[in-house]
């Protein structure tokens, strides 16, 4: 499916469209990247049976590794509200316990290292894994056909419960607030494809 087809009329730059939203800048640089993630974990049927579903767990669990440190950094505590609270790790790790299935081992190589201590790059990768839960409620309905929810196997997928909607909002609303150097806005950009890049290569090789 394409989550994203809201077209922008051809003499129009993305840039222009609502100018001072990284979030929406965001949106449209990966949006190619994001709709080939889609499409890739679709065709892997993750919802047409558990042992499915539960590569799809293995492929959160890696990235979710890799983001648990970025939501504790304690210098971007300050700029974005209830990080902490925000960290879905555990959730994964609940929902491979759920199904009775291992953690998998997570060994790194120089592309899974993530940010550092790099704010602008760690902004990138906490909007591909914020905006994750955006697009989860989608996800959710389709664990239920699995007999799976909120509180079994799926707990990850869970909305905030303030709502998904105000819960993505004021995380988007800090991200644009944040006063960064021109400079450095490419590399925001640069680090979300990076971790959609890095999301795509583990479902190739869940499923392989
Ligand atoms: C772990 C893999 C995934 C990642 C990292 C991811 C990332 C994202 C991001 C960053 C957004 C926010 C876009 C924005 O700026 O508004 C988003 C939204 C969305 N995603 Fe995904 N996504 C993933 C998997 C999927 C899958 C498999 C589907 C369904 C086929 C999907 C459907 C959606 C939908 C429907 C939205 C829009 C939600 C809304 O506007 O209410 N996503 N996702």
């Amino acid at each position: 499916m394409d989550a994203h087809t809201h077209d922008v009329p051809e003499n129009i730059e993305p840039a222009s469209i609502e100018p001072g939203s990284r979030a929406k800048m965001l949106k449209q640089a990966t949006h190619d990247i994001h709709d080939g993630l889609d499409k890739d974990i679709m065709s892997r049927d993750p919802f047409g049976s558990i042992g499915n579903y539960i590569r799809f767990l293995e492929v959160q669990y890696r990235f979710h590794s890799v983001m648990d440190g970025i939501y504790r950094m304690p210098a971007l505590a300050q700029l974005l509200p209830d990080l902490d609270g925000r960290r879905r790790l555990h959730l994964v790790a609940r929902d491979l316990a759920d199904l009775g299935a291992p953690l998998p081992q997570v060994k790194r190589d120089a592309d899974e290292a993530g940010p550092g201590d790099d704010i602008p790059a760690a902004m990138g990768w906490l909007y591909v894994a914020e905006g994750s839960n955006l697009g989860a409620a989608f996800l959710l309905k389709a664990a239920a056909k699995l007999g799976l929810s909120e509180s079994h196997g799926a707990r990850h997928l869970a909305g905030h419960p303030e709502g998904r909607g105000l819960h993505w909002r004021t995380f988007t609303a800090a991200l644009d607030a944040i006063a960064l150097p021109p400079e450095d806005e490419a590399r925001v950009i640069a680090h979300a494809k990076r971790a959609f890049a890095l999301v795509r290569r583990y479902v190739g090789n869940a499923y392989a």
